[in-house]
Parts: structure tokens; sequence; C-alpha cells
């Protein structure tokens, strides 16, 4: 059996390791292909290094761009890749434009496609990753589930219920696999007590009067308590464009996985609009405030530490001082968010 990953964008390269890595275990022919949707040292290498992940054997370095234009590169890209591998599998991770892109490329070649992290809902198609993710199921013969409810969703818009695998959070194998690793960063020049904070979607970050609300309400609440804020370049460009005054705010450029997770684990409280943040800080019983008004993980509100408040500065406010106040939410770890999930891919894909 041979078995090709696509992989594009920083939150891809924590899911796909610890898969990669079990299939390696078993001896399987493995083809790492990058989109070059993210290109930054820092958006990417880095993650392979830390991850131990092998290097691409093949980059599209198909860069930034629109959505149609970036996905439409990927594809006319991606397609003499396939063709030439032959591949028996094909894996996707997550909901990015390198997932759907690839994905739709395998269906017409006929390819089976297998899409990690499958059936994750947020019932909100202005999120560009939401239209990612329903095309996905649609084109995948086999799709891996985090948690119930994924499999639910997926049941409900009439997936056959014998390709939907539930096998537990991938990106919390290599959580729990780096966990240790974080015992050895150096946190000295950061502040004892601090919030750490991520901005990055566009619906937060493009619009000038949401982002200028956003740092406002995070410039208030830094004479209470210090902000680090790992800077999306995104984000950095349109706090420029925008001309806002962000002085009193640590900011710092995007860090690398290990020393984020560090950052998280002795975070008083996390805010952020990313996905998978919403998941670590679970899965580490760190309280999270979700500056969106949906989540397509709902688990992390309902058994997690995580709390939606859209863009209320109000709400923001009051939740962060439940945190200050010792009374946020110490949740519970999901079901199969154990390390084993790379492992269980593994075990259904072996008789392909
Ligand atoms: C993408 C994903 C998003 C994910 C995020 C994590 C889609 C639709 N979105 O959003 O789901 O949460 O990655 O980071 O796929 N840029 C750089 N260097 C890079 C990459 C990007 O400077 O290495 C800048 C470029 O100006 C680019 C912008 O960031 O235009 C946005 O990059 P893009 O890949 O389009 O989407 P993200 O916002 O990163």
């Amino acid at each position: 059996m041979h078995v090709l990953h696509v992989v594009g964008a920083r939150p891809n390269f924590m899911k796909a390791a610890p898969v990669i890595g079990a299939l390696h275990k078993k001896g399987i022919q493995q083809t790492l292909v990058h989109t070059g949707q993210h290109y930054d040292a820092n958006m990417s290498d880095v993650f392979f290094t830390q991850l131990a992940m092998p290097a691409p054997d093949v980059n599209l370095e198909v860069g930034s761009g629109s959505h149609a234009k970036q996905t439409a590169d990927i594809m006319s890209r991606f397609e003499p890749v396939v063709l030439e591998r032959r591949p028996d599998v094909v894996l996707v991770y997550g909901d990015v434009n390198s997932t759907v892109a690839a994905a739709l490329v395998c269906s017409k070649l006929l390819i089976r496609v297998g899409h990690v992290e499958a059936g994750l809902r947020s019932f909100d198609r202005t999120m560009p990753e939401e239209v990612n993710r329903l095309v996905t199921d649609q084109l995948a013969d086999l799709l891996f589930t985090p948690s119930e409810d994924g499999d639910a969703n997926l049941r409900q818009e009439g997936v056959a219920t014998g390709k939907i695998h539930l096998v537990g959070n991938v990106m919390i194998d290599s959580l729990v696999h780096l966990l240790p690793s974080t015992e050895r960063c150096n946190l000295n020049g950061f502040p004892k007590r601090y919030a750490l904070v991520t901005l990055h979607r566009p619906s937060n970050v493009d619009d000038a009067q949401s982002l200028r609300g956003i740092l406002e309400s995070l410039l208030e609440i830094s004479s209470d308590l210090e902000v680090v804020f790992p800077v999306h370049p995104r984000t950095r460009q349109r706090i420029s464009e925008f001309g806002i005054n962000v002085s009193r705010l640590h900011l710092l450029e995007p860090l690398p996985y290990i020393e984020f997770l560090a950052l998280q684990r002795r975070a008083l409280v996390v805010i952020t609009d990313s996905g998978g943040i919403q998941e670590e800080t679970t899965y580490l019983r760190v309280p999270c405030i979700t500056l969106r008004a949906n989540t397509e993980r709902p688990i992390t509100v309902t058994l997690g530490t995580n709390i939606l408040v859209g863009q209320d500065a109000v709400a923001l406010k009051s939740e962060l001082q439940r945190v200050l106040d010792g009374k946020a939410k110490s949740g519970s770890i999901p079901p199969l968010w154990d390390g084993k999930a790379g492992e269980r891919i593994a075990n259904i894909l072996k008789p392909f």
C-alpha cells in the first residue's frame, strides 16, 4: 500500500505528523506533498523540524492568493503529482484550502481520499473553512472523526455509516508527544501571569472596525493582566494597514510549536479565534475565551474549558474577570483524545 499525504498550512502539520509516524512503524510506503500554502520559515519549516516530520517529497510552492487562485493553483499543480505517483490512498487534513483542493483532484481521478478531522461543523458558511469541510467530507471515502459530534453531523448529511471512523483527535497526539519538551523552554523573558492571544480569522482581522474593537479590549485588559500576542502574518499586515497602536501588548512573531505549547500551558487564560487552540486548551485545562460566535468544535465548550464570546467586548471582559477571580471552568478531556488517534488511523488503513 502507498499512502500520499497532503499538507499545506500550519495547522495541518501537527495533524499529519502522528499519522505519518504510525504508518512508518508499519512499514507502509508514504509520500508527503506540501502545497506551499504556508511558506514562511516560522509558519512551516520549524514545525517539520520540531514534529520530526520527513521533508516533503514534493513542494507545490503555490504561496498566497485569493481563495479561487490558491485552490486552483494547488489543483493544477497537484494533479500531475498524483498521476505520476499513483497512491492507493490520499490523506488530507483539517479544513484549509489545500485540503479541499487535493480532495477534489483525487475524487475526479478515482483515487481514494481519507479526510482526517472529518465531520466538524460550525454551521456558518461565511467561514471559508466550513465550505472546505462540507465539500471535502462529501468527496472523501474514509472519514476519520475526532469526536462523536462529527459522526452525527456526517450521518445527518447522508454519509454512509461504513465510511465513518471515530478515531479521536490526532492533533492531541502531537501535543501529548511533545508536552515533555516544553519543560526545556526558557520562558524567563515572559511575564509570570499573562493572557496568551492569537487572532487571524478574516472575519475578525480583515475589517478595520472589528480588529480595532478587539485590540482596544485587549489594551484595556493589559492594565490588569499582561497580554502576550504572537501575531499571524495576515493580522500583522492589517494592524499596520489600519494604523492601530498596539505598543502596550507583547507582540511576537509566530512561534514554533513547542514554544507556543509551553506558553499555552503556563497561561492564565488563552484568548483566540483559532480552531485548534480551543482543543489544545481543553486538553491542557487552561481557560479559553474564543472570539467567535460559533465553533465547529462544540465539545470544547460542552466538556472542555472553552467559552464563546463572539466580538462582544462586555462578555470578553466579564469572562476574563471570572478567570481572574479563579472561577473559570476546569473542564474534562473528551474521549479518545489520548495520543493514539494516529495509530487508530494506521490500523484502519492497513488492510487497504
Ligand atoms: C489558513 C487557513 C486557516 C488556518 C490558518 C492557520 C484557509 C482557508 N485558511 O489561513 O483555516 O486557520 O491558515 O494559520 O486555508 N502569509 C504569510 N506567510 C505565510 C502564509 C501566509 O505572510 O507563510 C500571509 C499572506 O499575506 C497571505 C495571508 O498570510 O495572504 C493569509 O494566508 P492564507 O494561507 O491565505 O490563509 P491564512 O489566513 O493563513
